[in-house]
């Protein structure tokens, strides 16, 4: 069995480590460079470290972002906290969470696939696909060359290839909502805000405000401001993502309507501009379906369901999605079995979850959206507390948390 895999992001690398373990041939094409970086930084709750964990990637990155299980929501009026919540627990679920750097992420997976004679080809932009009747799919790249394989797997992003050849009306929606943030060192905020709990979700009337140590030992800190916004096109947001002024500008502005405690202003205001990054939030609409009628053509990862990040669990379902999907495929190479009908079982089993987690990242959303008032923002408060409190601890997270992907497969 050979398949072909679009996309060199997260979602890829993980699909081909875990595939090689069970003895697949693949091979990735990714359309940027070899020196192309990624900015900014994710958190990996405990679903996703168990799948890095199955690929034997865990123990090289746990140590290169910062651990943690609680994560507090405070009020923007005093600190005061709100509720708190586990993200990760050791001993409820086998790991803490992870805040780490994206581009640490994913060039670790880079370096596990040289070791492990795994081809990456960079500068391959895949711009057409075609199923054949001998039961392959063809694979046309920029440069004019292509590939043939028994599958192919489009994990290439948000803005997927694959997906539009599969359903070109699934266009990605805007959610009304983007992020600003970078990162400062941890000794540039106020010597009063030096031992507070971090990380933390600040919540005031009109948007949000996140702080988050983002290495091992917490000597960085990450921050990010929710705020709304309205749509713009793919050409005027990459613009305003190269603007660090007009960045660092909209970053000062997201807190000038209302009172801020000092922390937020100085943390805005260190913030190194080269970490500048701004994350406008799209939805993938729901697809009916995340594979082509013959099951030769699937989808991965944000190709076939980006998401927003307020439930922090984007990256992760593309770990889950890879991981599942290996085993699958591993099974069907196996045994004399329908392949279309496993690979189906495998479709409607990561729907049905993602659906739930799409679900639970939008209440995330409206969590953080505006109230028009210091009543309004007050009875939110408490509104959100008495359900923390009615939730305990682990904040009925733990279907996330504790999902064994193993029990995915028939
Ligand atoms: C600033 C920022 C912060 C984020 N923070 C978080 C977070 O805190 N938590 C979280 O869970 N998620 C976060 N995310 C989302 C997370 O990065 C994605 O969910 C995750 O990377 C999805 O992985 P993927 O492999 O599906 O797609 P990607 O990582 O986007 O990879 C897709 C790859 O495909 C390549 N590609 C595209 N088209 C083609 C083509 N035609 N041919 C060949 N290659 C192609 C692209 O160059 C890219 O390398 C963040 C995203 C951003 C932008
Ligand atoms: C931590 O939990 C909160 C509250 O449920 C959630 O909004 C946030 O996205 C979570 N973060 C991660 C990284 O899981």
């Amino acid at each position: 069995m050979k398949v072909i895999i679009i996309g060199g992001g997260i979602g890829g690398p993980l699909l081909a480590l875990a595939l090689q373990q069970r003895n697949i041939d693949c091979t990735i094409f990714e359309a940027r460079s070899q020196d192309a970086l990624d900015g900014g930084f994710v958190a990996l709750a405990p679903n996703a470290l168990r799948v890095l964990e199955r690929v034997g990637v865990y123990d090289r990155i746990a140590k290169q972002g910062w651990n943690y299980e609680e994560f507090q929501m405070l009020s923007s009026r005093n600190l005061n906290q709100i509720a708190a919540v586990l993200n990760g627990s050791q001993k409820k679920y086998g790991y803490k969470a992870l805040r780490i750097s994206r581009g640490i992420v994913r060039q670790t997976l880079l370096e596990v696939l040289r070791e492990r004679d795994i081809q990456l080809r960079y500068n391959s932009k895949c711009i057409n696909i075609e199923e054949t009747d001998r039961s392959t799919v063809v694979a046309t790249f920029a440069d004019g060359h292509t590939e043939e394989a028994d599958f192919l797997v489009g994990a290439d992003g948000i803005h997927s290839r694959i997906r539009n050849y599969l359903e070109p009306n699934a266009i990605p929606k805007f959610s009304g909502q983007m992020g600003i943030g970078g990162s400062l060192e941890r000794s540039k905020l106020p010597s009063s805000s030096q031992s507070m709990y971090m990380p933390c979700l600040i919540l005031g009337k009109l948007n949000s405000f996140m702080l988050m140590p983002c290495t091992y030992t917490g000597d960085r800190v990450g921050c990010f401001a929710t705020v709304e916004s309205h749509d713009r096109s793919r050409e005027e947001w990459s613009k305003l993502q190269t603007d660090r002024p007009a960045l660092y500008k909209a970053l000062q502005c997201h807190h000038q309507d209302e009172h801020w405690p000092d922390v937020v202003h100085a943390a805005s205001k260190n913030i190194d501009e080269s970490s500048l990054m701004l994350w406008p939030f799209y939805k993938v609409p729901e697809l009916t379906s995340w594979m082509s009628r013959t099951g030769r053509v699937i989808l991965i990862g944000d190709a076939a369901h980006a998401m927003p990040p307020t439930g922090g669990q984007g990256a992760a379902q593309a770990h889950e999605d890879a991981i599942t999907l290996a085993d699958t495929l591993a099974s069907l190479a196996n045994k004399e079995v329908a392949h279309l009908e496993v690979l189906r079982k495998w479709e409607s089993t990561r729907q049905e979850r993602v659906k739930k987690i799409l679900a639970f990242t939008s209440k995330g959303g409206d969590m953080r959206k505006s109230s028009v008032s210091t009543f309004r923002q007050i009875l939110k408060e408490w509104t959100m507390w008495a359900y923390f409190l009615w939730l305990g601890p682990d904040a009925g997270l733990s279907w996330i948390y504790d999902h064994d992907t193993k029990r995915d497969v028939v």
